[in-house]
């Protein structure tokens, strides 16, 4: 058991709260930074928060998509400007970072999986300042490690299940999109992965896309879920054009995962097994 202590940035968000969970209980000391006592944005706060540690991961982030078309600065400065600021820092105390990004920095035009090597295009506020993030952390030449998730859901945050719940106790019929392909990954199943990499002897720097096996649409997603816990509503497949909404998402979400398996030595769970595994610690 490792003795080693863990700066999480975000602790209280969605990932960052069942990474709390996983790191505590493999024996790793934490110290946990979030809104509203600690703010990426304030570089004092930002280096307090890393001295002393062994390792730093950020889970913090802007993450509402829409919300980010028209709070641009915003956006820019927690998930772009702060983790490049995140970047010197870790750099300067020679702290290994693992950061956390998106599958939004990709337009989904492509038809194949991505992989590390294609070329983001996001389409959003909220990619473009991903993105951003990511640049300025691998020009600050810290030992950096960059996680790409998508379509995560967890207990600790308000997601595509938890909406699509709410929508099926409050109607008899929903409908909903099919056109959006993706992977749906457990937030638990990202952390343990994050513990795992802390683990590996060498700490390995770069971009690793991280999603469940298979792809879905959330159409299908919904369907498997209804199905597992009995709900009976009546679904009906639409286009994202039916539901507009200020921010483009891309319609193909798809992530080779072949690089972090190779890393993690082991195949990922299936995004059937990863919400089945959800339903039960539920
Ligand atoms: N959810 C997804 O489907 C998804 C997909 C791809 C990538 N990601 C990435 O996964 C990572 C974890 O996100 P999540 O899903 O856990 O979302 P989340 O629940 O919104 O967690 C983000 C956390 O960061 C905090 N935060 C926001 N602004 C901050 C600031 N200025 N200083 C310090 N903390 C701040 C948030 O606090 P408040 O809640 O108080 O704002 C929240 O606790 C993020 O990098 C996100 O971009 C998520």
């Amino acid at each position: 058991m490792s003795k080693e202590t863990i700066t999480i940035l975000g602790a209280n968000g969605m990932l960052g709260s069942d990474l709390q969970q996983t790191l505590l209980s493999s024996g790793f000391d934490i110290k946990c930074y979030d809104l509203p006592d600690f703010d990426i944005t304030d570089t004092s706060q930002l280096e307090d928060s890393m001295q002393g540690s062994d390792f730093v991961i950020n889970c913090a982030a802007y993450t509402n998509v829409d919300k980010a078309e028209s709070d641009e600065i915003v956006a820019n400065e927690v998930n772009g400007y702060s983790v490049g600021k995140l970047g010197g820092i870790a750099k300067k105390l020679k702290i290994p970072v693992i950061h956390i990004s998106t599958d939004f920095v990709f337009d989904g035009k492509k038809e194949s999986p991505y992989t590390e090597l294609d070329k983001p295009a996001p389409l959003s506020i909220y990619g473009s300042s991903k993105l951003l993030g990511e640049n300025l952390l691998l020009d600050s030449d810290a030992d950096a490690c960059i996680i790409r998730v998508e379509w995560t859901y967890g207990k600790d945050g308000a997601n595509f299940i938890t909406k699509i719940q709410d929508f099926a106790r409050t109607r008899n019929q929903i409908k909903v999109v099919n056109d959006q392909i993706g992977s749906p990954t457990h937030t638990v199943e990202v952390s343990k992965s994050l513990r795992d990499i802390l683990l590996l002897k060498q700490f390995p720097t770069g971009i690793y896309h991280f999603a469940a096996n298979g792809y879905t649409s959330r159409f299908e997603m919904a369907k498997y879920l209804f199905e597992k816990l009995g709900i009976e509503v009546k679904i009906f497949p639409c286009s994202s054009d039916e539901f507009p909404a200020p921010a483009k998402r891309p319609l193909n979400s798809k992530f080779d995962c072949s690089k972090i398996e190779k890393l993690l030595g082991r195949k990922l769970p299936t995004w059937q097994e990863m919400l089945d595994e959800y339903i039960r610690l539920a």
